[in-house]
């Protein structure tokens, strides 16, 4: 990885849920087909991760107590198989609200926290189109989880990879409320009492794609800048507090991204697959010890950004694809 440093319940659906649920259930015949396919390939390699160097030289925050609230929890970057944030979060003592629309993985995610480390955990399930909703998700939680002290805002997607000429007016509609106008809707409401009680992180995940626009990409491209751009605004605004805004902005990680990219094609699933093709891509883990490392700096110590590539990419379309060697000779 190459790297620049710049429940207890769910709630019932309503009818705004169920074109998002139908939508998740074609994708489910999908996901099934691709069981982690490049699983071995990525234990082939054992990472040091920054956040499991600690050193005797030098002090991390300690967020044991804190509350986390992770959107998108139920796949990628916020779940994972087996330690990306939810589960990062957890070992480090926190009490956990995880947020999307499958409430069934919530749950089991949920249950799996409670079993390993004993981990408080609320289970919300919304959808971010649902702004109404988003606006008024802290009465959604109980009473013990409102006050938020470490804000996710993970949940996100790309659609298609049309041409400009192409845009599909639904698609971008889709990217712009749940990538920018749910995530700005979610910080305002959690910075309150973040503000009140002096104590907060907010960590947005952006994506090289609000630092590098590429051809097919202009929706998510224009709405992982306005991530970009929200959160350095966001900054300004809280210079003033110790409250700390930071954005993380991965490459290619292998996920249900692309399967989700592709949903409309008849053949996602290998349009997913081809994404990865000989290429040792950053998988949920490498991002969540990213979000980890930015959430357990000192108290004094506010990153702005990290951006990270796999290896064998050097932009968005610049991609060695050279395999498991990593290009060695
Ligand atoms: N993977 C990459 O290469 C990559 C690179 C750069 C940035 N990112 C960004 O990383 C973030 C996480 O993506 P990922 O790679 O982990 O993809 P993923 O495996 O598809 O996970 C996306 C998560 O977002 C949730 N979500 C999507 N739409 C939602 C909605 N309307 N309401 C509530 N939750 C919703 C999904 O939950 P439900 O479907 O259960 O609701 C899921 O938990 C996104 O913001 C993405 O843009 C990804």
């Amino acid at each position: 990885m190459r790297l620049s440093l710049l429940g207890l319940g769910a709630f019932t659906a309503t009818s705004s849920h169920v074109a998002a649920f139908s939508a998740a259930r074609k994708l489910q015949s999908l996901r099934r087909q691709t069981t982690r396919r490049t699983a071995p390939l990525h234990k082939k390699f054992t990472a040091l991760t920054m956040s499991s160097n600690p050193s005797a030289l030098y002090t991390p925050q300690d967020i044991k107590g804190w509350t986390a609230l992770v959107t998108g929890a139920s796949s990628g970057f916020g779940k994972a198989l087996c330690k990306a944030t939810a589960w990062r979060f957890a070992e480090l003592g926190c009490k956990l609200i995880i947020v999307a629309r499958r409430g069934d993985r919530l749950e089991a995610l949920a249950s799996e926290l409670k079993a390993k480390y004993g981990t408080e955990v609320f289970c919300l399930v919304l959808d971010m189109m649902d702004i109404e909703k988003v606006e008024r998700m802290d009465q959604l939680l109980p009473e013990q989880f409102r006050n938020v002290d470490i804000l996710v805002n993970n949940a996100g997607l790309a659609l298609g990879k049309n041409s400009v000429e192409e845009n599909v007016t639904s698609d971008i509609v889709r990217m712009m409320t749940t990538n920018v106008t749910a995530l700005i809707i979610a910080t305002t409401l959690f910075t309150k009492g973040m503000k009140q009680r002096g104590r907060g992180h907010v960590i947005n995940v952006g994506s090289i794609a609000g630092h590098y626009a590429y051809g097919g990409g202009s929706g998510y491209c224009a709405s992982k800048s306005a991530v970009t751009a929200f959160t350095s605004a966001a900054r300004h605004d809280l210079v003033g507090t110790p409250i700390r805004v930071t954005c993380i902005s991965p490459g290619f990680a292998e996920t249900e991204f692309s399967l989700v990219r592709f949903e409309a094609s008849d053949n996602a699933a290998a349009k997913a697959k081809s994404v990865y093709d000989n290429l040792v891509p950053m998988v949920a883990d490498d991002i969540a010890d990213q979000i980890i490392y930015a959430a357990t700096r000192p108290a004094h110590v506010q990153i702005q950004d990290i951006i990270a590539w796999p290896t064998n990419q050097a932009g968005p379309t610049n991609i060695a694809r050279v395999g498991p060697s990593l290009g060695a000779p």
